[in-house]
C-alpha cells in the first residue's frame, strides 16, 4: 500500500482496459489503485477512459474518469476541481498525455510544431500550475512528467516531438527548484521504445521494429509495466529525496 490514502490525477490514461494493449497512463492508474490511491483518470478519448475507470471500479477500486484536453486551461481548472470535489485532495499528478509526430525539420509545418508543443510543453505547464495550490494545501505532493529519451537525444525525425519532450524535461527542473520548499517534488520519466497503443503500428512494421531493435543494447522493446513501475516509485514516498531528476528507462539506449 505505497499510495495509501493518496489521490492521483493521471492524464492520457484512457488506454487501461485489461485484455487490451495499455498505455503508461492506464497502467499507472491500475498500479496506483492497487497501492491504495484514489485515481482520477483523464483523456480526450472518452470511450476508452470510461471503460477503464468502470473496469477499475468493478474490481473494487476508487476510480473515476473525466474528459480533459491538456492543452486547454479551462479543462484543467474543471478537472482539478472535479478531483477535489470527488476525493477531497490531490497528492499525485502524472502529466502523461501525448501524441507522436514523425516529420523532420523541413517537413514540419507550423501547425505540427504548435500541436506538439501544446500537448507536450504547454499541457505539462498547465497541469503543474493548477495542481500546485492543492498540493501545497496538503503539505506536498509528487508531479511526474512523462518526457522521453527523445527529450534527451535527437533522431532522424520527430523534430517537434523532440522539442516538446525537451521542454517538458527542463520545465520539470524549473518547477522542482521552485516547489521544493512546498514539499512538492517534480521529476521526469524518459521511456525508450515501449510497446503501447501509440507505438503499436510501428512495433508491428518490420522496418520500424528493426530501427528500434538496432538501437537498444538490451535487444528488446520494453513493456508498459516496466515504465509504470518507475512512475509508481516517483509517485510514492520511496522517492522522497528525488526532485528535478530524470528517470531513464530505455534498455540502455541512451547509454551509448
Ligand atoms: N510508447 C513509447 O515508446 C513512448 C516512449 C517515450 C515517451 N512516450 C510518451 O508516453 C506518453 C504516453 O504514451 P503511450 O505510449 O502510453 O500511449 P497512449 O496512446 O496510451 O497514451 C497517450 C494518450 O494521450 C491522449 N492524448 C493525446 N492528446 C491529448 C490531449 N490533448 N489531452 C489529453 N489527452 C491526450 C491519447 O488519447 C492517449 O490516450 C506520451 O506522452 C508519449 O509521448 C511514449
Amino acid at each position: 500500500m505505497r499510495l495509501q490514502d493518496k489521490v492521483a490525477l493521471v492524464t492520457g490514461a484512457a488506454h487501461g482496459v485489461k485484455g487490451e494493449l495499455m498505455g503508461f497512463g492506464g497502467a499507472s492508474a491500475w498500479l496506483f489503485a492497487e497501492e491504495g490511491a484514489k485515481v482520477m483518470l483523464t483523456d480526450i478519448d472518452v470511450e476508452s477512459g470510461e471503460r477503464t475507470a468502470a473496469q477499475m471500479r468493478e474490481e473494487g477500486h476508487d476510480a473515476a474518469f473525466r474528459r480533459l484536453d491538456v492543452t486547454r486551461e479551462a479543462d484543467w481548472k474543471a478537472a482539478v476541481q472535479a478531483t477535489i470535489d470527488a476525493y477531497g485532495r490531490l497528492d499525485v499528478l502524472v502529466n502523461n498525455a501525448g501524441t507522436g509526430g514523425r516529420p523532420n525539420v523541413e517537413e514540419t509545418t507550423e501547425e505540427i510544431w504548435q500541436g506538439q508543443m501544446d500537448v507536450h510543453a504547454k499541457g505539462v505547464f498547465l497541469g503543474t500550475k493548477h495542481a500546485i495550490p492543492h498540493m501545497r494545501a496538503v503539505g506536498g505532493g509528487s508531479i511526474i512528467n512523462i518526457s522521453s529519451i527523445y527529450g534527451l537525444v535527437g533522431s532522424s525525425g520527430s523534430t517537434a516531438y523532440h522539442a516538446g519532450k525537451g521542454a517538458s524535461r527542463i520545465f520539470t527542473k524549473s518547477a522542482a527548484v521552485q516547489l521544493a520548499k512546498d514539499g512538492i517534488r517534480v521529476n521526469s520519466v524518459h521511456p525508450g521504445f515501449i510497446h503501447t497503443p501509440m507505438t503499436d503500428a510501428g512495433v508491428n512494421t518490420e522496418q520500424r521494429r528493426r530501427f528500434m531493435l538496432d538501437r537498444i543494447p538490451m535487444g528488446r522493446i520494453g513493456s508498459v509495466m516496466e515504465i509504470a513501475r518507475g512512475i509508481l516509485f516517483l509517485a510514492s514516498d520511496e522517492s522522497s529525496y528525488m526532485t528535478g531528476s530524470e528517470l531513464v528507462i530505455d534498455g540502455g539506449m541512451t547509454a551509448q
